[in-house]
């Protein structure tokens, strides 16, 4: 195997021998090495392809792995497999000012393509925590979400066309830049948000928007879940096309991600029940302050919002995101920490989540509840600060997060994925058929389970 890789990708890039323990499997365990048979590195999408040839007539396991951000395990790797890192391929091949589009091997990382976007006028709307390391093809296999979804959609609604290559080595290249293609099924979809179980992400083009010229930002505090709801509305109507983000934080998520110093600069105080993080992208300066300045004081005296800081200058409105976006206060208290990304109709949340809370806290290995995230969505996170780790405690607190959300047609995962950690839960968003109807697909693709095997299913 390793002169046969070493073949195809070049000796120095297969690591193996110990060098692969300079490597790790996610962004967070930077003191925990790889072990891995190796890690082989391709330039080009035909060595890809080599590679996969070469490990379906030899039944080696693959795990792919690009910025390592992934939050479901989707990126561990066992003693026995490799892993294919598609680093090197990282070039931005085309920027179309006229079709508004951006075509870049998997390897970009994403906040490189929105950046190389922005220098011609152009936007590409992903906005999530993880940007500065998430590489676009990890991004797209896994139909990653973020702050600006309800204006925007996932992942999977940027995406315009897309090069992969199966367990078997077939490349399947379509890299169209338009936005209307009915011809027969929408094969991209197979592999958008199937976490690269059917086939490795070598090149994506992505849909691209005028770049807007305003963003403001404003933290609102909020009396009542329906008020919260209320204000969203509100928002939609008075900022008509302009509302691109509406975040929402539980007080005691918001108290947490403010408790240092830094972090709590300018923002308000902590006794509120419910935290909102506005957003207002536009292209008329001057009217968009007016509008947005309009709209958070309307709301104020009409009693949707009890007290709000407004935000205009890029280095405000990024702090004040910065306290949404940056979950490490969340957790870095605690030994240990358990996430959740679950979806439920909004009608029901409020009391879903108080019923959550109030039984994750009636633990006594639990420390802290924090829910947030994007309310627009319906889509909650929940970070769980806890003591230990013990199986039966994890085994616990799922239990009471994904009670009802069969009952109520939500989703155990709403936008991070299964991966590994969310298996045994994929039935309570899932029926048999579509399971079985899923692994039919997984089977006529990589009938010998060799691509990132384990995950999903
Ligand atoms: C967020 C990511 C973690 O919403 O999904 O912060
Ligand atoms: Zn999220």
């Amino acid at each position: 195997m390793i002169d046969a890789l070493k073949n195809i990708v070049g000796s120095k890039n297969v690591l193996y021998d110990g060098l692969e323990k300079s490597r790790i499997a996610h962004i967070w365990d930077t003191d925990m090495p790889l072990r891995t048979k190796g890690v082989i590195l391709p330039k080009t999408t035909l060595e890809v392809s080599k590679i996969l040839q070469l490990c379906y007539e030899k039944n080696e396991e693959i795990i792919v792995h690009g910025g390592l951000t992934n939050l479901v395990g989707g990126t561990l790797v066992e003693p026995h497999q490799w892993v294919i890192s598609l680093e090197k391929m990282n070039a931005i091949e085309d920027l179309d000012e006229s079709a508004k589009t951006v075509t870049a091997q998997s390897g970009v990382i994403l906040e490189h393509i929105i950046a190389a976007a922005h220098e011609k006028g152009l936007f590409l709307p992903l906005q999530f925590g993880a940007r500065g390391s998430a590489q676009i093809g990890g991004v797209v296999s896994t139909n990653a979400g973020g702050m600006r979804v309800f204006r925007y959609g996932m992942t999977r609604s940027l995406v315009l066309g897309l090069e992969v290559v199966l367990p078997s080595g077939a490349i399947i290249s379509s890299l169209k830049k338009i936005l209307k293609d009915n011809s027969g099924y929408d094969l991209k979809q197979l592999f958008i948000g199937s976490e690269g179980t059917l086939g490795v992400v070598t090149k994506v083009c992505l849909r691209l928007f005028e770049s807007p010229t305003t963003r403001y930002a404003a933290l609102v505090a909020v009396q009542t879940f329906d008020d919260v709801i209320r204000l969203l509305r509100f928002m939609e109507k008075q900022l008509s096309g302009n509302l691109t983000a509406f975040e929402l934080m539980w007080k005691t998520a918001y108290n947490a991600a403010t408790a240092t110093k830094q972090q709590s600069a300018s923002t308000l105080s902590k006794d509120f029940p419910f935290y909102v993080f506005i957003e207002s992208m536009g292209y008329q300066l001057g009217e968009d302050y007016e509008k947005f300045e309009y709209a958070i004081t309307a709301a104020i005296e009409k009693g949707l919002v009890a007290d709000g800081v407004m935000t205009q200058s890029a280095q405000e409105v990024n702090s004040l995101w910065m306290i949404r976006e940056d979950t490490r206060a969340l957790t870095q208290p605690y030994a240990f920490s358990q996430h959740f990304d679950i979806s439920l109709p909004i009608g029901v949340m409020d009391k879903e989540i108080a019923t959550i809370v109030k039984h994750l806290n009636a633990l006594p290995y639990v420390q802290n509840v924090f829910p947030f995230g994007h309310i627009a969505d319906g889509n909650i996170h929940l970070i769980v600060g806890k003591k230990d780790s013990i199986a039966a405690h994890t085994k616990q607190i799922n239990g009471i997060v994904y009670k009802n959300l069969r009952k109520h047609q939500g989703s155990v995962s709403a936008e991070h994925g299964i991966g590994l950690d969310k298996k045994a839960f994929l039935k309570t968003s899932k029926s048999d058929q579509e399971i079985a109807l899923m692994k039919t697909i997984k089977q006529s693709l990589d009938p010998k389970n060799l691509l990132n095997p384990g995950r999903i299913f």
